[in-house]
């Protein structure tokens, strides 16, 4: 805290964040006291990965020579330490300055050596030499005071042994589900890597698209992201038509010439990623086993950021996902129980192997958040609005639409929104109705809309029929087998068996937590811990295999196989 006012007094005007891993401090890094608008949250980190540098360093103790080097292009105020390799093989400092023009004089410095060979790019990128004898020593003897680094396991899942056993010592089911929540969920460092690596490909194409933007969306900046999940980004070469454009009093008479459409709309995209793709592999420090994923419905291209250690699908035509984020972002935001309980039901289907890291005819999280959401609109007393009602409140500065077409306007500013719950009920209750809704939900005859905040007849014959809020044409979860929704069906019913005593006799739960050892609660839903079903790839030939097969010793978590269901490969 005393360093945070140092710097404000230092610098007034500019942000600073503090860092905590506490109850206090919300998914994206935030301080939660205000609601923060999805915008400025994106505007905030895009500006802070501009002041940013991120220097591979030979251990952690380099971090005073590094500070004092890197202080002659200007202030510093934040330095993160994380390393790639347990035996530290990889360190890497990310430091943060006051200012993006000093950022940009630090990385102006930079320069080439005989050590290395490869074409030079300008990046934030950077490594840092050791230096040499009496240099060296008048570099060190120095003693500019320097932020704190802080030297923290900056991308690492939390290991499940310590999860499980911080969940053992919880004093009750709400806690465990906070806790889960707190040392699963994206942290800030986390954030930082990923906008980095979103600024690191804007500048790449900057030189002929100055207004190029690549914008994180998904779950590293909807805070519904774990440590270690991967970055959507989205690369856009114009402003949107939004509000901001709108507000453009005089239009301008010098127009660009355009580069003319060799091709439709769809290949023409398709061909400039290839291209992008080409530019990728080439050119840019750290993208590693670039693939093109061209035919999907949203072409992306993937890659592996080496330095960061994240995998990126970097696509240029799905704006709506980018606004539905938006959405996911806000929904967060509006009741604080809302992302505990998302990150628990994912966990939950994580561990019984109904979700999978590759995408499949299996349920995706993206679905699975959809699902969470609709059960606390329908509630009695909803604790989420609907997206109608977002709709409604939306007013000229709201309106979005996208390059296509997509009507993304609803309301932005949380307080005009006016939204606000009376439903007091406590997390296990919520996780315990949530699996008792969806074993009783209507899968077959009915669709899930957002919008509405009700369910809706079914307009085809898709497993499970989630209404795109934002393309309300599209169902979220088409590529959800039948046999993959009897088996969210069987899940939620073993999970609400499970959890029904304990939380209905909760208030006599663990006082003091006498049994550490004891398996209670949640650790009852992740008996299969980080257990992933491999199923069969789907171009191999169909062939039937009893549910009984996919969990341990051919038991379900009951204890007994359900009895009769077979599942058949997709
Ligand atoms: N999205 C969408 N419609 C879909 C799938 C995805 O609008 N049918 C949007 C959502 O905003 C979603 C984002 O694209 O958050 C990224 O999709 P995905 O990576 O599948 O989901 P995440 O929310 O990022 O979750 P995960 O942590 O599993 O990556
Ligand atoms: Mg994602």
């Amino acid at each position: 805290i005393c360093l945070m006012r140092r710097l404000r007094n230092l610098h007034p005007g500019r942000k600073f964040g503090l860092k905590l891993r506490s109850s206090s401090t919300s998914a994206t890094g935030t301080l939660p006291e205000t609601k923060c608008n999805y915008e400025d949250f994106i505007d905030n980190r895009q500006q802070q990965a501009k002041c940013s540098i991120l220097v591979q360093v030979s251990s952690e103790r380099s971090y005073p020579e590094l500070y004092n080097y890197c202080s002659r292009f200007g202030s510093i105020v934040n330095a993160h330490h994380y390393c790639l390799r347990h035996d530290d093989e990889l360190n890497y400092i990310l430091l943060e300055y006051a200012r993006e023009e000093e950022a940009s004089a630090a990385i102006d410095a930079g320069g080439v050596t005989d050590e290395m060979s490869g074409t030079p790019v300008r990046s934030p990128f950077l490594w840092f030499r050791a230096s040499t004898g009496k240099k060296k020593e008048s570099i060190s003897s120095s003693t500019m005071p320097h932020p704190g680094l802080l030297s923290i396991d900056g991308c690492r899942p939390i290991g499940q042994e310590n999860l499980l056993s911080l969940l053992r010592k919880a004093e009750n089911i709400d806690r465990q589900i906070v806790e889960l929540h707190q040392n699963s969920q994206l942290n800030d460092l986390g954030v930082r890597m990923r906008f980095l690596a979103a600024l690191q490909i804007q500048q790449s194409i900057s030189g002929m698209f100055p207004s190029a933007q690549a914008v994180p969306f998904g779950s590293s900046v909807n805070g519904f992201g774990k440590m270690g999940c991967d970055l959507d980004l989205i690369l856009r070469f114009d402003k949107e038509r939004g509000a901001k454009n709108h507000q453009q009093t005089e239009p301008s008479r010098l127009i660009y010439h355009l580069k003319e459409n060799l091709s439709n709309g769809r290949s023409q995209t398709q061909r400039q990623m290839e291209s992008i793709g080409d530019l990728l592999h080439l050119f840019l420090p750290g993208v590693c086993h670039v693939r093109r994923i061209l035919q999907a419905r949203v072409p992306i291209i993937k890659y592996h950021h080496e330095h960061l250690n994240l995998e990126v699908d970097l696509s240029m035509s799905n704006l709506s996902g980018f606004y539905m984020s938006e959405l996911l972002y806000m929904f967060g935001e509006l009741d604080t129980r809302v992302r505990p309980l998302t990150f628990t039901i994912r966990r939950w289907a994580q561990s019984c192997g109904l979700t999978n890291p590759s995408p499949g005819r299996w349920i995706s999280n993206f679905s699975l958040s959809c699902l969470v959401i609709f059960f606390l609109q329908q509630l009695r007393q909803p604790i989420l609005p609907s997206i109608g009602s977002l709709v409604k409140a939306a007013d000229a500065d709201d309106f979005r639409v996208t390059e296509d077409g997509i009507n993304c306007t609803f309301v932005r500013d949380l307080e005009r929104l006016n939204f606000q719950s009376r439903n007091t009920s406590k997390l296990s209750e919520l996780l315990l109705q949530f699996f008792e809704f969806y074993s009783q939900f209507d899968f077959h005859n009915r669709a899930i809309s957002l919008n509405e905040a009700r369910s809706l007849a079914k307009p085809d014959h898709s497993a499970i029929y989630i209404v795109n809020p934002l393309e309300q044409l599209l169902n979220v979860s088409k590529n959800v087998s039948l046999e993959e929704c009897e088996r969210l069906r069987i899940e939620v019913r073993n999970a609400a068996w499970l959890l029904e005593s304990e939380v209905e006799n909760s208030s006599s739960v663990k006082e003091g937590n006498e049994h550490p050892e004891t398996i209670w609660g949640l650790l009852n839903l992740f008996k299969h811990p980080e257990k992933t079903i491999v199923r069969p790839n789907m171009f191999f030939k169909p062939r039937m295999v009893e549910v009984s097969d996919l969990f341990e010793n051919g038991m379900s978590p009951t204890g007994t196989p359900p009895a009769g269901v077979t599942y058949k490969n997709p």
